[in-house]
């Protein structure tokens, strides 16, 4: 694997700002959605491409960003760990966002054009509960009913987030079916917004679902790779990191993230759960509304992921990565529960920053990748630590 690394092609090969036709990134990405659902995703996509050109939507959406998320997030140095490593580490802090996590960047996004939309009610999926509690935010800031289907092992896991979305005023479906984890959850969500199709809005989470949420979602997450890379223009003498990384689930915190880099020589790495790694040991398939990698068996049956991370705990990946990888713009790695562990603490000793697990799989990577030389010593490495760690408190008490 991290012999691709190394074999990552020129940036300049590839541009997937924009997806073709019906939401296409190469082979991958479509529609795959039943009929009475079409006219809602054109209806979406629609109301996006005029509102992405609107100075006032975008206004609108710039200044709540800046006074209520709290943007721009700092550009951190990890001074101690870069130390330690020998490297040049600096962290984009979407942790320190209202919420907690990249998550509401798109939320409030989706949020505003469901408002524009006439649409009244909003409907989530969610999987660590970050997306759930950014929905619910939103939901309470534009008075929108909200309801978000959660895993029920999901439930267990990640009970502060329960109790967030509560007490904003969401009402918390369990999905008790398969895994009960992030696939069901997006699938009974997709149900569910076929039965309230008229006045609901289906705020998806990641760069998943059906034409045009992958293209969108990137859009309402570049704002972490665009403010980064301006960043980087201004405190480091290259003008931009040797290394991008981000972790992976559906993939929205680094498809944001990359979008600001695709363009520059920067490596871009993804880093999937090793239990569920779409990219790295996926073949390609059809999962809820688009064609991307997918892990499923010889007969198309969707696999399980397991992953200690609720938020990377997905058989799928949005199509735009898929695409990336298979063009060698960017590469997929993937690490470990116990990695992921041990890079967690590590990031608290040295840094004081608790941050989640999902994102602590970005820090386990460029750990690992310093110690057998995959990132040369002096490297500078720019890695999104997507959120904080606070819902995992449970989880990380119990295995301590
Ligand atoms: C903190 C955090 N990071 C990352 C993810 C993974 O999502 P994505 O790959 O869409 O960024 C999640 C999902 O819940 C999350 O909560």
């Amino acid at each position: 694997m991290d012999q691709l690394l190394r074999s990552a092609r020129p940036a300049a090969q590839v541009d997937p700002r924009r997806p073709s036709g019906l939401g296409r990134f190469g082979d991958y990405g479509g529609r795959f959605v039943p009929e009475s659902l079409v006219p809602a995703c054109v209806e979406v996509e629609r109301a996006f491409v005029e509102a992405w050109t609107d100075p006032l939507f975008r206004g609108e959406l710039n200044h709540l960003l800046a006074v209520y998320v709290g943007r721009p997030t700092p550009l951190t140095p990890a001074v101690r760990l870069s130390a330690e490593l020998g490297v040049n580490l600096l962290l984009k802090r979407e942790d320190l966002t209202h919420t907690g996590s990249h998550k509401i960047n798109n939320v409030l996004g989706q949020a505003l054009l469901a408002r524009r939309m006439g649409k009244r009610r909003l409907i989530a999926e969610t999987g660590a509960g970050q997306h759930g509690v950014a929905t619910a935010t939103a939901g309470a800031l534009f008075g929108m009913p909200t309801t978000v289907l959660m895993g029920a092992k999901d439930i267990e896991r990640q009970q502060l987030n329960v109790f967030r979305m509560k007490m904003l005023g969401a009402e918390v479906v369990p999905v008790t079916s398969g895994s009960r984890t992030l696939k069901d959850s997006c699938s009974e969500a997709l149900r569910h917004w076929v039965t309230s199709v008229d006045d609901t809005y289906y705020c998806f989470g990641s760069v998943l679902g059906p034409h045009p949420y992958p293209w969108m979602v990137r859009q309402f997450q570049r704002v972490i790779g665009d403010e980064a890379r301006a960043q980087c223009a201004a405190d480091l003498v290259a003008g931009t990191p040797d290394y991008v990384v981000a972790c992976v689930g559906g993939g929205s915190n680094a498809a944001g993230t990359f979008a600001g880099f695709i363009d520059t020589p920067a490596r871009l790495v993804g880093v999937e759960a090793a239990g569920g790694a779409a990219i790295s040991a996926g073949t390609p398939g059809v999962l809820h509304g688009f064609r991307s990698l997918v892990l499923q068996d010889q007969h198309g049956q969707i696999s399980e992921a397991h992953s200690i991370a609720a938020g990377l705990d997905y058989p799928g990946v949005g199509p735009e990565h898929a695409y990336l990888a298979d063009s060698g713009r960017a590469t997929y790695v993937t690490v470990d529960d116990a990695e992921v562990l041990a890079a967690t603490h590590r990031l608290a000793r040295t840094e004081g920053i608790l941050c989640a697990l999902e994102s602590a799989h970005a820090v386990a990577w460029v750990i690992r990748a310093v110690g057998d030389g995959t990132v040369p010593p002096g490297s500078t490495v720019m890695l999104t630590l997507s959120g904080r760690g606070d819902k995992d408190m449970a989880t990380l008490m119990e295995l301590s």
